[in-house]
């Protein structure tokens, strides 16, 4: 029983980890596309292309369900791959809906008319790709009316998170911080709208200061996974737990490891 987690590289750990500490006896197989890392400065044909494939490995591995734990796989490639179909008893779920479902305080499924919320600030982090895709501005005004967003294109983070490089993410991360009160001098909320950024979750928080509410993904997703399973409990399709990388496994292992604080070792995909 397994269900499959994909991201560009080691971002999506974060998700896993969340997702495994809720969901204790669901295996996982994690795909880290390393190879092909950083996907937010691909253009969108090119992460579509790239996740496409993933996904197909992921799915002829048993599992029934892969979640895109990538907000720029979810922005440019999560609608077209659901749009164009996907094979019978596979499914594919992005990272976005649950995040903007608990911005806007509402429940799986309320596809209630847009309302006004609690935030009318918010600030967005996310790669270049995904601030291009407008894909989160998208599914908020679903659901938000009169919600002012400002994106901010953090280029260099999730390089330098797969780098090992934390001192040049945080340097990084504080000038983006920057960058974006420049533009909204006092946001309400913060999204990290990348699965890398939790690893800093701590820097952007000092650096937006603590009246800044800080969304991140991990727990957000986790819990939408698990309540999704329970409506749906055969997506917990076959396939056994695997971490995977098109990378270099013992490059990858070695970061995994300093980040998540357990041994973790991926293999060839
Ligand atoms: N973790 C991916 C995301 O959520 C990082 C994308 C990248 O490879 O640039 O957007």
């Amino acid at each position: 029983m397994a269900v499959g987690i994909f991201d560009s590289g080691l971002g999506g750990l974060t998700v896993l980890d969340a997702a495994s500490k809720r969901l204790p006896e669901m295996e996982f197989i994690y795909f880290g596309d390393h190879a092909h890392s950083p996907y937010g400065v691909r253009d969108a044909d090119d992460i579509h292309e790239l996740t496409k494939d993933a996904v197909q490995r992921i799915w002829d591995r048993g599992a029934n369900l892969v979640v895109l734990a990538c907000n720029t796989a979810s922005a440019a490639a999560l609608r077209r791959m659901q749009e164009a179909g996907v094979p019978e008893g596979k499914r594919v779920l992005g990272v976005f809906v649950p995040l903007i479902e608990a911005l806007t305080e509402r429940h799986w499924g309320d596809n209630s008319p847009p309302r006004e919320v609690a935030v009318q600030h918010v600030a967005l982090f996310a790669t270049p790709a995904t601030v291009a895709s407008r894909a989160f501005q998208r599914e908020l005004a679903f659901r938000a009316i009169g919600v002012d967003v400002e994106a901010q294109a953090c280029g260099g983070v999730v390089d330098a998170i797969e780098e090992g490089d934390m001192i040049l993410a945080e340097a990084l991360v504080r000038s983006h911080v920057e960058a974006l009160k420049r533009k909204m001098p006092k946001p309400e909320a913060a999204i990290l709208g990348c699965t890398h950024y939790p690893l800093l979750q701590d820097v952007f928080q000092d650096a937006l200061g603590p009246e800044v509410k800080v969304f991140s993904q991990a727990n957000l997703v986790a819990d939408s996974l698990a309540d999704y399973l329970e409506r749906r409990p055969e997506m917990a399709g076959a396939g056994e737990a695997a971490y995977l990388t098109t990378g270099d496994p013992g490059r990858v292992s070695d970061r995994a490891t300093q980040f998540l604080r357990r041994r973790i070792s991926f293999s060839a995909a």
